[in-house]
């Protein structure tokens, strides 16, 4: 008997059901992206360990704990997409030839996580960079987050909360750390083992963790921006004034502190706050991370800031209603009558077949039901599948016609067939 072979631990097959799903929402994703003029960006999906050690920081949970590395010395799968796509920027010198860039990607990113609901080993992300010499400008931190609300609201998501914080310069960020540190210093017995360790390593971290002690603890520390110079102040205080400008509801969230250790200045976190998550509820999420780009080799004044979402977690958060308002339908449902059930050799048949390849190679979608079946059934499946059905038999071939049924409104109309391809046309523009 030979053992079956199951899939690894925290991954997922997307079964062809669920994969339509998957293409309508990066479809959605790509239009929206091009609206507001990114390019999409591929790169490998394993680097150098090294590259990802120096981005997300040697002391980062991703880093110490959750990296895949592959066997072949030196090499791990990505556990996420920005440091791939400003080590590309710099290696292919679009810095020297292009400046600003605006780039996207989709793929699958993989950290060596425990699995649950809604975190995954393989998971796969739709994320967003902006790049070039825009080291302090508050339209781009503006845009980046009025995208990710943008994307999420057009791919049907409502009940969604936009947090949004400050950690400053990399100085600021190492005052807040010696604050926490002080404020934590006596309670380090009380928190779970794993934040015991983070206080020394990284105490940033201590402030996300979900342990319902360590919240207890966490709950107590007062953070304010007293870690901040003006300057710093002053530039939050531009994204907040353009966040309101353009109408995107948000909440300051001091506790925010991201997990990954190239963010500076102004991060944020969109959380679906409607059932069905649990606690691993952060649809996405983004930020600054302007000294990425110097400690990659990148000149002074080089800046960088993007944002990623999770494909997995935003499917968790859709109910059917949004999940079938992407589905785009087919053009047209081919329909035939008077076929003998089960005869494959039925002359009609053969026409309807033929006619089947005409649409599809005038540009038109369609589709119809390969083994002669009722004609009930068949408009059924035509009313859930298309937007138009068109209908045929014996007499429509006979008079060179045929019956287009609107499915939407349910009116139909004799036409004849040599201008069904050009009526079609017309009527799904
Ligand atoms: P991140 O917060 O680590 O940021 O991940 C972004 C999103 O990816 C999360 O909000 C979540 O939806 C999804 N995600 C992360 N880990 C998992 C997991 N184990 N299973 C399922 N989904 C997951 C980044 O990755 C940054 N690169 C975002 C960024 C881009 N910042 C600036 N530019």
């Amino acid at each position: 008997m030979t053992n079956k072979l199951a899939r690894p631990r925290g991954t997922s097959d997307i079964l062809p059901d669920e994969a339509n799903l998957w293409q309508d929402i990066e479809e959605k994703a790509r239009k929206v992206l091009k609206v507001y003029g990114y390019k999409e960006i591929r790169t490998p999906i394993f680097e150098e360990t090294e590259l990802f050690k120096r981005s997300l920081g040697q002391t980062s949970d991703v880093v110490q704990k959750q990296m895949l590395e592959l066997e072949k010395e030196g090499l791990s799968l990505r556990p996420e997409g920005t440091a791939s796509v400003v080590r590309s920027y710099l290696e292919n010198g679009l810095d020297k030839n292009q400046g600003l860039a605006k780039f996207f990607y989709f793929g699958p990113m993989f950290r060596g996580e425990r699995p649950q609901k809604g975190r995954l080993r393989q998971f796969h992300q739709i994320g967003a960079e902006v790049i070039g010499p825009i080291s302090a400008f508050p339209f781009f931190d503006a845009e980046v987050i009025v995208l990710s609300v943008h994307l999420l609201e057009a791919l049907g998501l409502r009940n969604l909360k936009l947090k949004i914080n400050n950690l400053g310069t990399p100085a600021e960020k190492e005052k807040l750390s010696d604050i926490l540190r002080e404020q934590l210093k006596d309670q380090v017995k009380d928190l779970c083992s794993d934040c015991q360790e983070r206080f020394g390593r990284n105490v940033f971290r201590i402030l996300d963790c979900k342990n319902e002690q360590c919240r207890q603890v966490v709950e107590k520390i007062k953070i304010d921006d007293s870690h901040l110079d003006q300057r710093s102040r002053d530039y939050f205080s531009e994204v907040k004034n353009w966040l309101s400008k353009l109408q995107i509801p948000f909440e300051v969230a001091p506790y925010l502190v991201r997990g990954l250790d190239y963010y500076v200045g102004p991060v944020f976190e969109i959380s679906y706050e409607g059932e069905g998550l649990g606690s691993q509820n952060a649809l996405g999420a983004g930020g600054r991370y302007n000294s990425l780009l110097q400690d990659l080799g990148g000149h002074d004044g080089l800046g960088g800031l993007g944002f990623a979402l999770g494909i997995e977690r935003i499917i968790l958060a859709m109910g059917d209603g949004e999940k079938k308002s992407l589905d785009t339908p087919l053009d047209v449902f081919l329909v035939y009558k008077s076929i003998n059930a089960g005869d494959l050799r039925d002359s009609v048949y053969h026409k309807v077949f033929e006619l089947l390849n005409v649409i599809r190679r005038n540009g038109v979608s369609a589709d119809m039901l390969y083994i002669p079946t009722d004609f009930p059934k068949q408009m059924g499946v035509a009313g859930k599948r298309a937007r138009f059905a068109v209908i045929v038999g014996e007499n429509e071939f006979k008079e060179n016609t045929v019956m287009l049924k609107d499915l939407k409104s349910a009116t139909q109309e004799k036409i004849p067939a040599n201008q069904m391809i050009e009526t079609l046309k017309k009527r799904l523009c």
